[in-house]
């Protein structure tokens, strides 16, 4: 199949397409840059050992977008780009709901335009906001809690707008709770700009020297033992989840919803034992006041996913640690070759 996949540079997507030029699809990669670098998809290319199409494009110019499904002869697009900073999200609304609903508004033109009607969206388990349903099946009650939530929320509405208008849209909404990991071949693997928003980020710059020590945002929180439990699941499982949705969309239209997750939760202490055992160094960390907006508990119930595309998170927490250590230590500065501070 020829697949255009949008914000392709970044973490979920270079691994996404790495798993699409290893099962033999054909790639066109759109992305702005804002939050990647290109040498991610250089080293797919080598890991693969298959080219793909680039363009370095902004899915708010209509314009552009244009160019890119005219060149690309795209039969289904997998829609990763956008921000995804939830601190950021409060304090720059506008860039927010401009660059993902704005961004997702015209790519949704271009397909129509196009003829291309099959999607795969990347939307997030943050469209539960403070459900405390545990665990959350996919018609559990939304509300997301920010203006990156709810993004998110607007565009599975907009995308089930879309398809109630022209029964032609096969659009798939995938809820993915917590990707952490990196491919074991330490090659690509996950690099933010500036200080980790995120947990496992954050450790592993710790293990590698980046930072000194590591806030655990609530000791209070009525879990085990005190710290925030989440669902973690492999970025190299979630990769699998695309394709396995790419497949179901082959012969189905409508809009299919699906929470991936693994359905076990790890309490923030749980994490780093683990990444201490997997990288065999020490993570200091000291216990600091409750995030603002967390939940105490985010887990999914995974069971639709397994039941409509046999599909289920496989790697062990173990794996998760271990692939993102190796990808930490090979690439101390991420995908920045000059020693890079941030
Ligand atoms: P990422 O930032 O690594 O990847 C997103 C990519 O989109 C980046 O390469 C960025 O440069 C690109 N991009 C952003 N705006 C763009 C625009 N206007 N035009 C073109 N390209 C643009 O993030 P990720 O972790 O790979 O996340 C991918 C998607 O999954 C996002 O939509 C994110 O909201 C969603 N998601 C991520 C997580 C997570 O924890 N990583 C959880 C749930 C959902
Ligand atoms: N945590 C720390 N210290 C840190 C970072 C995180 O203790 O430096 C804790 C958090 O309080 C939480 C757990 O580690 O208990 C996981 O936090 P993350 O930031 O890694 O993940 P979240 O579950 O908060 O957020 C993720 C995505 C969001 C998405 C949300 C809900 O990053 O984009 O899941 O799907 F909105």
């Amino acid at each position: 199949m020829k697949v255009l996949v949008t914000g392709g540079a970044g973490y979920i997507g270079s691994h996404t397409i790495l798993q699409l030029l290893e099962a033999g699809h054909h790639v066109t990669a759109v992305d702005n840059l804002s939050n990647s670098q290109m040498e991610s998809l250089l080293r797919v290319q080598k890991l693969a050992g298959r080219s793909l199409a680039f363009h370095e494009a902004d899915i708010t110019d209509p314009a552009a977008l244009d160019r890119v499904f005219a060149a690309a002869g795209a039969e289904a697009v997998i829609h990763f780009a956008g921000l995804k900073a939830v601190g950021e999200s409060v304090s720059q609304p506008l860039r927010y709901y401009r660059n993902n609903v704005t961004g997702t508004l015209n790519l949704l033109e271009a397909m129509d335009a196009h003829d291309v009607r099959t999607l795969v969206f990347s939307s997030s388990a943050t469209v539960y906001g403070s459900n405390p349903q545990m665990p959350l099946k996919e018609d559990s009650r939304l509300g997301a809690t920010n203006p990156y939530g709810r993004t998110k929320q607007q565009i599975e509405e907009i995308l089930t707008d879309v398809q109630a208008s022209d029964g032609r849209w096969r659009l798939a909404l995938l809820r993915y709770f917590n990707p952490v990991g990196a491919h074991p071949s330490g090659q690509i693997g996950e690099d933010p700009q500036g200080p980790p928003n995120n947990l496992f980020p954050y450790v592993t710059q710790v293990a590698v020297g980046r930072r000194d020590m590591l806030n655990v945002f609530g000791g209070d929180y009525p879990t085990s033992d005190g710290t925030g439990i989440r669902d973690y699941i492999h970025v190299m499982d979630l990769a699998a989840g695309h394709l396995a949705a790419l497949d179901y969309l082959a012969a189905r239209e409508g809009v299919h919803t699906w929470n991936l997750g693994s359905g076990s939760g790890h309490s923030v202490l749980e994490i780093i034992r683990a990444f201490e055992k997997a990288a065999q160094t020490a993570i200091p960390y000291s216990l600091a006041e409750r995030r603002p907006g967390d939940a105490p508990v985010s887990l999914a119930d995974p069971t639709a996913a397994f039941r409509d595309l046999g599909w289920k998170a496989a790697e062990t927490l173990e794996n998760m640690c271990a692939d993102a250590w190796r990808w930490q230590q090979n690439n101390p500065n991420g995908y920045r070759v000059e020693a890079a501070a941030s």
